[in-house]
């Protein structure tokens, strides 16, 4: 137990519209004095890393700034990225190599097509510019990848790439819905879920890159995921502390139940603890489902959805009925 991490979304400003990116998209910055703040303040409790998130980071006024605060505190950070402005951001980046810990390409299909239907034409070229990029700066990347309908076959292709490409990984995910139409149209069955996992698990054991899966994946632990280990704090644009970064913002979702503090009003300890005691009622709901065999709570961040009424619009008489195969 105790803080680990930092996951930060410094703005929910992006400059691509993913057709199931679950963030609500916006014009906020997370103000930079209360970065400062944070950082200092979430280091006595035990932080030592960030991840930067959005929205898109390249995005955010005072990315430099920010990036800078980390190394001169002493803090390790890793970003997530569309790739498409990395040309712009990379002085950053190697202005704090010492702190620079990682950086996660988000890609969606091992074909220029298959990428850019998702993410907007022009958006494959900006990644393999970006990793080009990395490996002429010896920078350390890895891929993000949203597992669904689309691209559920090319899960091997996708990972020999990223090898291919000089990736430290690749990391996949299932997809979180954030309406009925993108459930039916892209969100996989249970069964195709056992199938994305079990692939994962074949392809870590042969390439020598490291595969693995999210939080997103089935399992039965108490304890799945760092945000609900009480390692992992999540901070939203708008500088309120969240479960996880994932529920934040969520499209669609109908209520906040995810806040636990607003640092513009709350001191850092007051938001952690309350943070923490969310994370333990949210485990023990979790264990309840399971020991009554809800199969839903197998797979923690669609328990984490439901629970915290993150998808209102599924009809809550058969809640994800459309997950089970005929
Ligand atoms: C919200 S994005 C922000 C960072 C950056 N804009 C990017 O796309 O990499 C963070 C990660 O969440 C993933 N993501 C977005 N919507 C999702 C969803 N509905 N389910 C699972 N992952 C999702 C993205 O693919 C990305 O890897
Ligand atoms: S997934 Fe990332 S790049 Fe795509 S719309 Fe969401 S925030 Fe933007
Ligand atoms: S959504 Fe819930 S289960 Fe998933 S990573 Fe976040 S806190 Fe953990």
């Amino acid at each position: 137990m105790g803080l680990k991490k930092l996951v930060i979304e410094l703005t929910d400003l992006c400059n691509l519209e993913c057709e199931y990116c679950f963030q609500k998209s916006g014009i906020s910055h997370l103000e930079f004095s209360l970065i400062q703040r944070l950082l200092k303040d979430a280091q006595q409790w035990g932080a030592s890393k960030i991840t930067f998130t959005g929205g898109e980071i390249a995005l955010y006024p005072q990315l430099e700034q920010a990036l800078g605060l980390a190394e001169v505190l002493g803090y390790r950070y890793a970003i997530v990225t569309n790739g498409w402005h990395f040309e712009r951001i990379l002085p950053f980046l190697n202005d704090t190599l010492p702190a620079l810990n990682h950086i996660f390409f988000s890609l969606d299909s091992s074909s220029e097509k298959g990428h850019d239907i998702v993410r907007g034409r022009g958006s494959y070229a900006r990644i393999a510019n970006a990793v080009e990029l990395c490996r002429s700066h010896n920078l350390p990347f890895s891929f993000l990848v949203v597992v669904n309908k689309r691209n559920l076959a090319e899960m091997e292709v996708l990972a020999t790439l990223a090898a291919h490409m000089g990736a430290r990984g690749i990391v996949f995910g299932h997809m979180l819905p954030t309406s009925k139409l993108l459930e039916e149209q892209l969100s996989l069955s249970y069964g195709d879920r056992r199938i994305a996992e079990a692939e994962a698990q074949r392809l870590a054991a042969v390439l020598d890159i490291s595969v693995s899966f999210s939080a997103s994946a089935s399992n039965n632990a108490p304890i799945c995921c760092e945000p609900l280990a009480g390692k992992t704090v999540s901070v939203d644009c708008r500088g309120r502390i969240s479960l996880c970064c994932q529920l934040a913002d969520y499209r669609g979702a109908a209520t906040e139940n995810d806040i636990v503090g607003d640092l513009n009003v709350t001191g850092f300890g007051q938001a952690y603890a309350n943070f923490l005691a969310l994370a333990v009622k949210q485990r023990t709901r979790r264990s309840h489902a399971l020991s009554r065999g809800d199969v839903s709570a197998t797979y923690p961040c669609d328990f984490c959805l439901t629970t915290l009424d993150k998808t209102a619009w599924r009809d809550q008489s058969a809640p994800i009925s459309t997950m089970v195969e005929a």
